[in-house]
C-alpha cells in the first residue's frame, strides 16, 4: 500500500482516514475567500495569497477560479497573476500532484513555486497579503517527536501539549503585510485552553483578532469529524477591542450569519466571547447570588479511606457516608454504600490515634502504602492525612452535586446526607430550596449553551462541569423571582420536566 507522508507522520484516524487530512467544503471555502476581500469582482491582480498545507487544493481551485474571472473583467494574464501571487505548501507530495492536475484542468499552469511539496513549519516562505486555510490538526501524541522538538524551539507558541496547528497560525501571521488578512478554519480549542494560551496572548499583543465564526455544529468539513471548528480572521494592524462574532449551525447559513461585536477580553482567558450573556442586574454569577463552589475531597488512596466495611472497622465518630460520581451514573441516585475515613478532628488537626484504637489498627495495616503517597512523604509523622482536609460539616449542608464527566442531564441536590469525593463539584449555600431552584437552571438549555461555549466538550457531545467554567456561568437573578414562577420552577425540577424548565426561562427571559 502507498501511504501518503502525513500518514506516515502523524498517524491514521480511527475511521481510516489519515491524521490531518480532512478538507474543507467548498462552501465554507468560497466564504472565506470572501471575507478576506479575495472577490470574484475585484481586481486580484496584485494579491498575494497563502495557503501552507493545501491538500488537494480546496482553496487553491477556487482561487484560480477567481483570479481567471478577475482576469477576463480587468483583462490581465491569468496565469502570469498566479504564477506571481499564489503560494501553497503541502508536505504530502501526491496531494500537490493532484492539486497542480486540478489545477491545469482549469488552465492554471502552476510553477514550482506556486505548490510546494514541503513541511511549511520547516520551509522558508514569502511575505503575502492574504492567508487563507485549514491547517493540519495534529494531537501532541500524533506529533512525531523531533517535529515537537523542532516546533518547541523555533515556535514561540508551541506550548504545553500543543497541536501542530498552533505553530502554523504563528507562522503564517508572521507572514502577513502590513495590511495582510489571515483566515484559517481550524479547531477553536486554542481560543478555551491551555495549549493556545501562547497563541492568544502573541495575537492580542501583535495583531487584530477581527471575527469568530463557531461552527462547532457545523458541517464544515467533506466528512463528519470532531473537529470543534470555528473561522477566524485575524489581521495584522493594531489590537482592537471588539470582535465580530456569529455561530452557524449549517454552513449553507454563513452567508446570512448574524454578527454580534463582542469585547475582547484584557487577559488571556478569551472564553468570554462566547457566552452572549454578560453579568447584569437580571443575571448573576452562582458566587454573586452567594453560593460556593467546591470540589469533594481527595485522599490519595480512595481503596484505603473510602470503603463499605468501614463502619465493622473504625470508630464510627470517624466516618462520613460518601458520594462518588460512579452513585450518580445514568441520572440515577444510587448510593453504593461506602464511606469516608475522615482521620481529622473538627478543628481541622490530625486525630490522635491512640484514641481510636481500631482506626489504628486498620491504618496501620495500610501504613507502607499511605506512608508511600507525596502527602505522607511530605510530613511523615502524618502519614495517615488525607490529600484535602475533611470538613464534617459539609456532610450536613444541602448541596448540590455536579459529578464531572457523567454525562447526566439531571442535576441533584443532596439534603446534607453524603460527603463529596474528589470526582464531584459541588455547590452549597443559600437554602435547600435556592439550591433546587439553582439546579434546575443548571439544567437548562440556557446553562448548557454557556457551558458548552466556555468548555470544549467531550466526545458524545457533553461539557464537563468544572468550577473554573461554574465560575462564569450566568444565572438569572435568584431574588428577583416571583414565588409563583419559583414555585414553578421547583415543581419541573422535581419532575425533572427540562423541556418545561426551558420553556418558563424562554417566557421569563426571552
Ligand atoms: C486539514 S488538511 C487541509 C487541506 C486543505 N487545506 C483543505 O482545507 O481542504 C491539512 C493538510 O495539511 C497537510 N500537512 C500536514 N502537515 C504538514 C506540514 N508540516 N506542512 C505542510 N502541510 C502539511 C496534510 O497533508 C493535509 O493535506
Amino acid at each position: 500500500m502507498n501511504l501518503s507522508k502525513t500518514a506516515s507522520l502523524y498517524g491514521i484516524r480511527s475511521n481510516g482516514g489519515f491524521h490531518g487530512d480532512v478538507f474543507t467544503s467548498p462552501m465554507v471555502v468560497r466564504y472565506m475567500l470572501d471575507i478576506v476581500g479575495y472577490n470574484v469582482n475585484s481586481d486580484l491582480r496584485n494579491i498575494r495569497i497563502l495557503e501552507p498545507s493545501c491538500g488537494e487544493g480546496e482553496f487553491v481551485i477556487e482561487i484560480a477560479h477567481r483570479l481567471l474571472h478577475s482576469a477576463a473583467l480587468y483583462h490581465f494574464d491569468a496565469n502570469e497573476a498566479f504564477q506571481r501571487n499564489v503560494r501553497a505548501y503541502d508536505i504530502d507530495e501526491r496531494k500537490i500532484e493532484h492539486c497542480r492536475k486540478r489545477l491545469t484542468d482549469i488552465g492554471i499552469s502552476p510553477s514550482g513555486k506556486n505548490l510546494q511539496v514541503a513541511n511549511f513549519l520547516k520551509c522558508k516562505a514569502e511575505k503575502t497579503d492574504i492567508v487563507v486555510g485549514n491547517p493540519p490538526y495534529i494531537r501532541y501524541e500524533n506529533i512525531p517527536k523531533d517535529m515537537r522538538d523542532f516546533c518547541r524551539c523555533n515556535y514561540s507558541t508551541f506550548h504545553y501539549r500543543c497541536d501542530l496547528y498552533v505553530p502554523f497560525f504563528e507562522k503564517t501571521l508572521s507572514l502577513l503585510s502590513e495590511s495582510g488578512c489571515h483566515c484559517f478554519i481550524c479547531s477553536n480549542r486554542w481560543l478555551k485552553n491551555e495549549y493556545g494560551k501562547k497563541l492568544r496572548h502573541l495575537i492580542a499583543k501583535k495583531y487584530a483578532l477581527k471575527m469568530i465564526i463557531d461552527l462547532e455544529q457545523s458541517d464544515a468539513f467533506q466528512e463528519e469529524v470532531l473537529a470543534y471548528p470555528s473561522i477566524t480572521v485575524i489581521k495584522a494592524d493594531k489590537p482592537s477591542n471588539k470582535i465580530s462574532y456569529g455561530e452557524v449551525r449549517k454552513v449553507d447559513e454563513l452567508p446570512n450569519l448574524q454578527i454580534s461585536k463582542r469585547d475582547i477580553p484584557t487577559d488571556d482567558d478569551w472564553t468570554n466571547i462566547f457566552s452572549s450573556i454578560s453579568t447584569n442586574d437580571t443575571f448573576k454569577t452562582i458566587e454573586q447570588q452567594g453560593f460556593k463552589i467546591g470540589i469533594g475531597a481527595a485522599t490519595g488512596a480512595d481503596a484505603v479511606f473510602v470503603s463499605c466495611d468501614l463502619p465493622e472497622k473504625v470508630e464510627t465518630e470517624l466516618i462520613l457516608p460518601s458520594i462518588n460520581a460512579r452513585d450518580l451514573r445514568g441520572n440515577q441516585f444510587n448510593w453504593h454504600g461506602e464511606y469516608l475515613l475522615n482521620p481529622y478532628n473538627s478543628d481541622g488537626t490530625l486525630v490522635d490515634l491512640v484514641n481510636y484504637p481500631l482506626a489504628n489498627a486498620y491504618l496501620e495495616q495500610h501504613r507502607e502504602r499511605l506512608s508511600a503517597r507525596h502527602i505522607a512523604r511530605k510530613s511523615p509523622a502524618k502519614w495517615y492525612k488525607t490529600i484535602d482536609r475533611i470538613s464534617p460539616n459539609l456532610l450536613t449542608q444541602p448541596k448540590i452535586l455536579l459529578p464531572d464527566m457523567s454525562g447526566n442531564t439531571f442535576v441533584f441536590v443532596d439534603d446534607g446526607l453524603f460527603y463529596p469525593l474528589h470526582n464531584i463539584y459541588y455547590i452549597t449555600g443559600r437554602s435547600s430550596v435556592q439550591l433546587r431552584l439553582l439546579a434546575a437552571f443548571l439544567m437548562s438549555d440556557f446553562v448548557r449553551c454557556q457551558l458548552s461555549a466556555v468548555t470544549n466538550t467531550m466526545n458524545g457531545g457533553f461539557s464537563r462541569w468544572q468550577s473554573q467554567h461554574l465560575r462564569k456561568l450566568r444565572i438569572p437573578d435568584l431574588n428577583a423571582i416571583s414565588e409563583k414562577d419559583i414555585q414553578q420552577i421547583l415543581a419541573f425540577y422535581e419532575c425533572r420536566e427540562i423541556s418545561s424548565i426551558n420553556n418558563k426561562i424562554n417566557e421569563l427571559y426571552g
